[in-house]
Order: structure tokens, then C-alpha cells, then sequence
């Protein structure tokens, strides 16, 4: 029997990427696919860098065998990919598009037969612009049924195939800059609106984790949570209850909620006084109590500083679209704390703050919190990535990056917590959803200045890093 240090990482621990449809599939309207709302929003004036959209993305719809080819070059044991609902309902409900289900047959074929466990995102932030138009999204309880009811479909699908799904990925990035900020659509800045809109998005996640349970015996689903913990500034109590503030509405209305079924109690106070607090009707609760997570997946970029705010003011910064430069939102609540940059770290050159502690205190947080398995479902750097003479991208800044990130997990599972896998963000470069192709993730460089715009494929020096840190099983970090 082979005998494993105390800091092994797992026999089984899923070495992934990750990846979702609407930054990689191209392809916007082929076979039946109906439009999505970023299909709708992002070709509206003024909203993306440079007016960039996902209509080609990476082309992946069409070089799907070439991707998974790759991905198997690479050694990977997991790979997270989201399915585009209005692929599958044109509509949002209604009438199934067959074509659309097969291409992700074709994708998860592909990815058995060579190996690679598939990852599943049901809802990667794609609406079908059908269900905006006709009830509002994810302001209208209607959305429940019809969510539900896309992801049975893809239960009863791909249940033989698909152990690990995720629910909702990031409901509270997206969330925030759809009903906050204003960035993502339907750009609304309001915020009752915007934790109505979560409520409807917690009951229909509870609702599919239920159904879940029926359709897909021996799976694991959860949501995949943008994790940010909070720090506070000082030791100043001030800055410390503006910190137990910013944890409670940026982290903890979403993850109590996932995981508890109940909202954080001085948050809950505080929008009950103000008016803004959501509806909850009868069953409710209970619904949430009854779907509940098996997991949860972390998207784990940066943590965020908070200090008091007593003059209220700025509390949320914007994305930047316009500039080079994007900068780390957050949900705000006036009054009750602000972000301010942390002294002791570095940023990087898009202003994210690096800190792999913080990656191992999120996942202690987490773990101690709600006693749940975890998965790292994204976690990696934004750069502006070049090709250089030699024909070859030289990323030995993101090779430092995820390296000190994955150390951060070892010393995390020597913690206590359970680590099931760590999915890098991204597989391939990615359309970012408001800074264009810009901004580069991928441990394959995707080509878009050749004449032509071939889309080619380049293996990046982290595609090496990291092809050798899996065939060790994390030894040679
Ligand atoms: C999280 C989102 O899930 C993903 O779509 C995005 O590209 C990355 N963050 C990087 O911003």
C-alpha cells in the first residue's frame, strides 16, 4: 500500500480548469441557439471594451475536439465548463433545441474518453433573453419553474456521466453589478431590486439542489460562490465593526443563505429598517433548508480591506470598461464600511490584490463555518499576456501566481478542511465579460492578431508548469 506524507495532496484531488460558455463557445446563434442577454447587452453601446462580444469568443463550439485534445496533453482530471441555457431553450422553457444538447454530448464524451472528469455549470450567467423580456429574470418568481425545469432536462441527460455540478456560479458578482453597479445586464442600480432578485435566485437554487437529489443519485452539486473575505483595516473597532459588516452583506447573505437557509442576522436587521430587505413568503425557509448544498465551489481571486465609513460616500468602485485597468467591486451598503487597498500586498496590473493566505483563510472560513466539502471552481490571473518573438508566451508571473495558490490550499487540508479540487480559471484564454480579450487567464493562448484571426492555439510556459505539477500529484510544488 503506498504510504502518503501528511501534506500529500489526494490520490483523487481533481486537478481542473475552468471555463464558461459564453467566454469560449462562440457560435451565438448556431444550431437553434436563441439569443442569451449578454448576446443582447453587450452589443448596446458603450458597455464593453471596445464593443467586444461573445459571438466567436474562442470558437470552442467549433474546436471542441481540438480543446479536449489539449486538455489531455495537459494531464487534466477535471474540467468545469457552464451549458448555455438559451442553447437549450431557445426560449428559456419550452421546446428542447436537440442540437444544442449535443454539443455538450459531444463535450462530454470527449472529455470521458479521455479521462477528464466533467465539471458542469448549469447557469454561468447567460439568461435567455426571452425570460428578461417577457417577467424580468430573476425578478420574477416565474424563473423558478423554468430553471428548474432546464436543469432536469440536463439531470436526466447526462446523469450516468456528470458526477460534479454546480449550481449558480457567482450570484453575487453577478448580482451585484446586474442591480447594483449597473455593469452586467439588465443594469439597474437599485438596491431593493437587487435583494429581491437574490431571494428568487436562492429559491431557485435551493429548488434545483432538490430536484437534484431525485435525478442524480451519487452526484455532488453546489454553487460556486465569489469569496472575497473580508480584512478589516486596523484593529481600530470601528474598522472591525465595519468589517463584520462588509462579511455580512458581501459574503455571508449568500452563503448563510445557500447553506443555512436564514439571512445574517445584523444585515437582515439593517435592510428590514431601510425598507430593502426581500420578501419571503411562507415556505421559503423551509425550501431553502431543504436545498441545501454538498458542497460548495469557491471562486477565490482577491480579499478585500474595509474600514469604517462614517460620512458615507463611495463604497463600491465600477468596473472600468473603458480603460485599461479594472478595479474589484464589491456590493456596498452606504455608511456601513468601504474598501480601501491593503498595504501589505501587491496588486497586479489589472489592481487585484495577490494574497494566498487569504485563499487558505476563505477555505478555513468556509469549512469551519458550514462543515462542508470544498472545490476551488476558479482561481487565477488576469494579464496581458504576449506573444514574444520565439513564438512562445513566457507567464512565469501567472506560473507564480497559481503556484503560491495551490501551496495555499496544501496548507489548507493541513488545516482540516476538505479539499475535493482546484480548478484554474482558465483552460484556454477567455472573452472577459466586459474587458474583451484584453485580459488573459488561459494556460493556452488563443491568437487574435494574425491576419486571418486564426484563433490558433499556443501552449503557454504555465501549460508546462502545470502539466508537471499534476503528473507529480502536486509533488514538485
Ligand atoms: C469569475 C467569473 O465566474 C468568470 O466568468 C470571470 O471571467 C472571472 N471571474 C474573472 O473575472
Amino acid at each position: 500500500m503506498h504510504h502518503h506524507k501528511f501534506n500529500d495532496f489526494p490520490t483523487d484531488f481533481l486537478w481542473g480548469a475552468a471555463s464558461a460558455a459564453y467566454q469560449v463557445e462562440g457560435a451565438w446563434d448556431a444550431d437553434g441557439k436563441g439569443p442569451s442577454v449578454w448576446d443582447i447587452f453587450t452589443k448596446l453601446p458603450g458597455k464593453t471594451f471596445e464593443g467586444s462580444n461573445g459571438d466567436v469568443a474562442v470558437d470552442h463550439y467549433h474546436r471542441v475536439e481540438e480543446d479536449v485534445a489539449l486538455m489531455a496533453e495537459m494531464g487534466l482530471k477535471a474540467y468545469r465548463f457552464s451549458v448555455s441555457w438559451p442553447r437549450i431553450f431557445p426560449n428559456g422553457r419550452g421546446e428542447v433545441n436537440e442540437a444544442g444538447l449535443a454539443f455538450y454530448d459531444r463535450l462530454i464524451d470527449s472529455l470521458i474518453a479521455h479521462g477528464i472528469e466533467p465539471v458542469l455549470t448549469l447557469y454561468h450567467w447567460d439568461l435567455p433573453q426571452a425570460l428578461q423580456d417577457e417577467y424580468g429574470g430573476w425578478e420574477d418568481r416565474r424563473i423558478i419553474d423554468d430553471f428548474e425545469h432546464y436543469c432536469v432536462t440536463l439531470y436526466q441527460r447526462f446523469a450516468g456521466k456528470v458526477k460534479y455540478w454546480v449550481s449558480l456560479n457567482e450570484q453575487n458578482y453577478n448580482l451585484t453589478n446586474a442591480y447594483q453597479l449597473g455593469t452586467h445586464p439588465p443594469a439597474v442600480q437599485d438596491r431593493k431590486r437587487f435583494f429581491a432578485a437574490n431571494h428568487i435566485a436562492f429559491l431557485a437554487n435551493a429548488r434545483v439542489i432538490k430536484a437534484f437529489r431525485q435525478h442524480v443519485p451519487g452526484g455532488l452539486i453546489g454553487p460556486s460562490f465569489a469569496y472575497s473575505p473580508a480584512y478589516p483595516a486596523s484593529c481600530a473597532p470601528s474598522d472591525m465593526l465595519a468589517f463584520e459588516n462588509a462579511e455580512e452583506f458581501t459574503n455571508l447573505w449568500w452563503l448563510d443563505a445557500y447553506c443555512f437557509g436564514r439571512y445574517p442576522q445584523a444585515a437582515l436587521a439593517y435592510l428590514r429598517e431601510t425598507g430593502e430587505a426581500p420578501e419571503i413568503l411562507p415556505g421559503d425557509l423551509e425550501l431553502l433548508r431543504e436545498g441545501t448544498p454538498d458542497y460548495i465551489g469557491v471562486n477565490y481571486y482577491y480579499t478585500l480591506t474595509f474600514t469604517d465609513n462614517p460620512l458615507g460616500g463611495q463604497t463600491m468602485q465600477r468596473i472600468n470598461t473603458t480603460g485599461q485597468k479594472g478595479t474589484t467591486p464589491s456590493s456596498g451598503v452606504p455608511g456601513l464600511y468601504k474598501t480601501t487597498p491593503n498595504p501589505h500586498l501587491e496588486t497586479s496590473n489589472w489592481d487585484w490584490a495577490i494574497d494566498p493566505t487569504g485563499m487558505r483563510i476563505a477555505l478555513r472560513r468556509l469549512s469551519s463555518r458550514y462543515g462542508l466539502p470544498l472545490m476551488i471552481t476558479e482561481n487565477g490571473l488576469g494579464e496581458f499576456d504576449k506573444l514574444t518573438a520565439d513564438g512562445q508566451v513566457h507567464d512565469d508571473y501567472r506560473i507564480a501566481y497559481l503556484h503560491s495558490h495551490l501551496k495555499a490550499c496544501q496548507e489548507a487540508m493541513q488545516d482540516g478542511v476538505e479539499l475535493l479540487g482546484y480548478c484554474a480559471w482558465s483552460f484556454t484564454d477567455i472573452l472577459s465579460w466586459l474587458n474583451g480579450y484584453q485580459k488573459r487567464y488561459g494556460f493556452v493562448y488563443v491568437d487574435r492578431d494574425e491576419q486571418g484571426g486564426t484563433l490558433r492555439r499556443i501552449k503557454k510556459d504555465s501549460f508546462h508548469w502545470y502539466q508537471s505539477v499534476i503528473a507529480s500529484g502536486g509533488k514538485t510544488l
